[in-house]
């Protein structure tokens, strides 16, 4: 298990690049993999999580040559996996399972998926109900709805359905279930979550039906293989750019970085709080990506909570850092998602902060972040979550001393090459 050690650095000038986008790198191989023909994925992400995704597709037969590591070439099922020869593992990967469960609930195969110690701690009652209402069996090995989950596929049936939370995960497990359902299937939220699903379908040549917060598929219907472009993923964007935004004197340009407006809610954040933000699309593509420059700043605290909160839940543990770092009070309410990610992650940022010095009051479904204190090195750890780990490698650049994290390899979940870009970054 690496730990990382975190020295002060004074201001960073830089332009850089980010590796491709986590979600949309899940969604790119999960309808390249059920559509008609053959596809190429280029700037796909070759990170822990999303080659669980191809090796669950290898699993269910779908044949994925990486001719480059960034590359993939994927040959459609056309719809029919073949049942896998034992045990899924999704890892770490909640995307992965979620989404996967959705789509082999309409094939008539058993699948079962397991996943790490952390994976078996989410809740999956969210997927577990909508996918038995439309007629498939799951089953939740684990205690209240948790992992592994045994799935038996059926000929499901379209269903109505609300979201108590806005999740990505399970608005696209129904989707995808319901792209294999007789009629039509709806799905609304109570605010809007990433759409990169909805998105990819239209892309793959399937009809999405979008009202205000709810989105309707017709199954039935067959992806047509499409090559696609994965723009850099904004949530690892995100630690540089508050590494940036937080120093003033600081000036940073990001390129190739995906600009999905169910994404780029930490650029208004850091813009509320007085960092510089401009932001140029240069491809107004399916999901479009451009330029982002940030110009560092004295930053004030500001409030994070509403309809907001689904758009910035990756964020949110580097945002708090930012808060810490900024004038003033800062307010995250709505967010007791963060309890069920990776880690309990309201807990993980209030613990790492006040190790480093700073002012937090945890809330059941937030927190309040006084900032301004000084910042002092600290061992601190990554709790086994790659967002956290990497947030606090951000707060180290501005604590006095020496900051260590402890247990990095979950990094690789999502930003293998972190460590080597934050080596980069100190020392230019
Ligand atoms: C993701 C959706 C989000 C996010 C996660 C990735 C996705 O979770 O936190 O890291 O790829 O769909 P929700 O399902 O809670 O929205």
């Amino acid at each position: 298990m690496a730990d990382w050690i975190i020295r002060p650095v004074p201001q960073i000038q830089a332009t850089l690049q980010v590796p491709g986008d986590k979600s949309i790198s899940h969604r790119a191989v999960l309808l390249a993999a059920i559509s008609d023909g053959t596809s190429e994925i280029r700037g796909f992400l070759p990170s822990a999580d999303c080659m669980r995704t191809v090796d669950a597709m290898r699993a269910l037969g779908v044949t994925i040559q990486v001719p480059e590591p960034t590359t993939l070439v994927v040959q459609g099922c056309r719809g029919t996996f073949r049942p896998a020869p034992g045990a899924i593992d999704c890892g770490n990967s909640g995307t992965t399972m979620r989404l996967l469960a959705g789509l082999v609930a309409g094939q008539p195969i058993h699948t079962r998926l397991t996943g790490d110690r952390s994976l078996s701690t989410r809740p999956m009652r969210r997927i577990i109900e909508p996918l038995t209402r439309m007629g498939a069996t799951v089953h939740a090995e684990g205690p209240d709805g948790r992992p592994p989950l045994m799935i038996e596929g059926a000929h499901l049936q379209s269903i109505e359905h609300s979201l108590a939370t806005a999740s990505a995960q399970a608005k696209s497990a129904v989707l995808l279930a319901g792209l294999f359902a007789r009629g039509v299937t709806t799905v609304s939220e109570p605010s809007l979550s990433r759409d990169h699903t909805e998105q990819m379908l239209d892309h793959f040549g399937v009809a999405v039906h979008r009202a205000g917060l709810t989105v309707s598929i017709t199954g039935g219907q067959t992806l047509q293989a499409r090559s696609f472009s994965v723009p850099g993923d904004i949530s690892s964007a995100a630690f540089w750019f508050v590494a940036a935004a937080a120093r003033p004197g600081s000036s940073l340009l990001v390129e190739n970085v995906g600009l999905n407006p169910t994404r780029s809610g930490v650029l208004a954040v850091l813009s509320a709080m007085g960092a510089g933000v401009e932001v140029a699309v240069t491809e107004p593509a399916t999901e479009p990506s451009g330029r982002v420059r940030i110009d560092g700043a004295q930053l004030q605290g500001t409030h994070i909570g509403g309809d907001e909160i689904a758009n910035v839940i990756d964020e949110l543990p580097v945002l708090a850092v930012a808060a810490a770092l900024a004038h003033g009070r800062t307010t995250i309410s709505g967010a007791g998602e963060l309890r069920v990610k990776e880690s309990d992650r309201l807990n993980a940022i209030a613990t790492n902060l006040r190790a480093l010095g700073a002012e937090v009051e945890e809330t059941g479904d937030g927190m309040v972040i006084t900032g301004g204190r000084p910042l002092h090195g600290a061992r601190l750890h990554s709790f086994g979550d790659h967002r956290i780990a990497m947030a606090f490698a951000i707060a180290g650049l501005f604590a006095h001393g020496e900051t260590t994290i402890i247990d990095t390899d979950c990094v690789a979940t999502s930003y293998p090459g972190f460590p080597e870009q934050l080596c980069a970054l100190c020392a230019a």
